[in-house]
């Protein structure tokens, strides 16, 4: 017997045309153009009635040349094998404008929409995905007015903007770029993405949380001992220096990532479930969220980079050894820190965070580690170990549940052993990606997955405070740990301190 309960339909999208600002960027071709390919892609349910692209950028490279290039990207990084069909669809309704940078360009810009839009007879619905550097998006939103390119929220033909993270630098960046969009559009109008929001595991939390009162009823300080969410990477900076070396692990990763899934760990269940209130819900954990104290960073915070080491059986280079990394360089690759939510639910828990790349694999996972048995019966000794629900974001999605069970035998012995629950043996069919699912939303208008603008000056005003500790670079030494290992021994150190131990996937 089917047992699904459907609560809501994924919506057609209306007809519309995506305009991606730095379009011949890394994220451009890696997720974006994949993406609305496969969104559109044959036979795909979530096909958008119609749409076209155009890439916006300020290299001048022909349109021909754009379209074999995304073609090869999208047949390299595409969910969806490639048809060639279904390409040729998709590439026909895919153009590119040079000129971002220049006094023109977006005079330019809206004179080849009115071409794109007449040609194949799309509304002028529009959405300005902005994957540009932080500092040029206030520039852009004014010259998108200036050129008369944003329609009022409201009018018949929608215009919507798509701000991509890293949104500021710091908090004070963080608000300029926050008030320069708000003065040109409405907050119906803006999507401000992070795409851990899209991924089917980390929708899945409010389910696990929500729909199965059993946890419910744990969840918080009376039951669970510690939480402690791990996002670690085994790739290296590629060739991105230029990004993150002035960013770092913190802005990067906790200031976005990480803090979205501590809040939908530890929110509570909000009123509905429409965008406002999962919105609330959220930012209600961030304002309970207490700030890393100057003078307690040393005992609470850990910054790392990598040095040379393996992984996966070959020699990889350290941070310092990366292309176009200067040798003075400060910037952490690794992250671990403690908090507390100081709200009644979660008095007096630790939320342990650690983020690093070049670790042993690409694991991201969220684990909530139960109060110990009373010790009486069979844990007089304290060693028995505690109930552990251990939520698998990526890869191998799904969650396990630690007990304690009774080895087969005469005699009494006890052994942990694991319930384990596996999506993809569990569910049939492909999750689609992230990005499909959020682009998918903008289109239709969808604002449950995107993140409000409290939520990013909140979530900076927490990374701020560490910040600030970090620039006292004596009290807060940058480690070393080697590639292919969980941390550096500080980060063990952290946690140790506390009694407690990191789960290592
Ligand atoms: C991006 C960061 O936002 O997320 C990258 O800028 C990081 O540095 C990436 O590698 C991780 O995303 P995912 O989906 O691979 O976990």
């Amino acid at each position: 017997m089917d047992q699904s309960i459907h609560i809501a339909e994924a919506q057609p999208a209306p007809p519309c045309t995506v305009v991606i600002f730095g379009a011949s960027g890394d994220l451009a071709r890696r997720k974006l153009i994949p993406a609305l390919y496969n969104l559109r892609a044959c036979g795909q349910q979530l096909r958008p009635r119609d749409f076209a692209v155009l890439g916006f950028a300020r290299r001048p490279i022909a349109v021909e040349k754009f379209r074999e290039d995304t073609r090869e990207a999208a047949a390299r990084f595409s969910r969806l094998e490639l048809d060639q069909h279904c390409w040729s669809e998709f590439a026909a309704r895919l153009d590119y404008l040079p000129g971002l940078d220049q006094p023109d360009g977006f005079t330019r810009l809206k004179a080849r929409l009115e071409q794109i839009e007449a040609a194949h007879g799309l509304p002028p619905n529009r959405i300005y995905y902005l994957s540009v550097p932080p500092e040029a998006v206030p520039e852009c939103v004014e010259r998108l007015d200036s050129a008369g390119l944003i329609a009022k929220p409201g009018a018949a033909n929608f215009t919507r903007v798509v701000v991509e993270k890293p949104i500021g630098h710091d908090l004070p960046s963080a608000l300029e770029i926050n008030r320069a969009i708000e003065r040109y559009f409405d907050e119906l109008q803006i999507f401000r993405i992070d795409h851990y929001l899209g991924k089917e595991t980390v929708q899945n939390l409010l389910v696990l949380r929500f729909a199965n009162a059993i946890f419910e009823r744990m969840w918080g300080a009376r039951n669970v001992d510690h939480v402690q969410i791990t996002v670690a990477e085994s790739e290296g900076l590629g060739s991105r220096a230029m990004y993150y070396d002035p960013a770092g692990a913190l802005r990067d990763m906790v200031q976005n990532h990480i803090l979205q899934l501590l809040t939908l760990i530890a929110m509570d269940p909000p009123v509905s479930l429409d965008a406002a209130s999962i919105r609330d819900a959220k930012l209600d954990i961030l304002r309970a969220l207490r700030p890393i104290p100057h003078d307690e960073a040393p005992e609470v915070t850990v910054r790392a980079r990598y040095s040379a080491g393996m992984i996966d059986g070959h020699h990889v280079p350290g941070y310092l050894q990366e292309e176009a990394i200067p040798q003075s360089s400060r910037t952490e690759t690794y992250v671990a820190l403690k908090s507390y939510v100081d709200n009644w639910r979660w008095s007096g828990v630790p939320f342990y965070v650690r983020t690093g790349k070049r670790m042993p694999a690409r694991e991201s996972i969220i684990h909530v580690q139960f109060k110990n048995a009373p010790r009486i019966l069979f844990n007089r000794g304290g060693a028995l170990p505690p109930n552990a629900l251990t939520i698998r974001i990526q890869p191998d999605e799904g969650f396990s549940f630690s007990v304690m069970a009774k080895q087969p035998g005469l005699d009494l012995t006890l052994r942990p052993v694991r319930m384990n629950l596996r999506y993809e043996s569990e569910f049939d069919g492909a999750s689609p990606d992230a990005y499909e699912r959020l682009l998918l939303d903008v289109m239709t208008g969808d604002h449950t997955l995107f993140v409000s603008s409290a939520f990013v000056e909140k979530s900076w005003g927490f990374v701020q405070s560490v910040l600030d500790a970090w620039g006292d670079d004596h009290a807060n030494p940058i480690h070393e740990y080697t590639a292919g290992s969980y941390g550096p021994a500080a980060a063990d150190l952290l946690i140790k301190a506390d009694g407690r131990e990191w789960y290592n996937p």
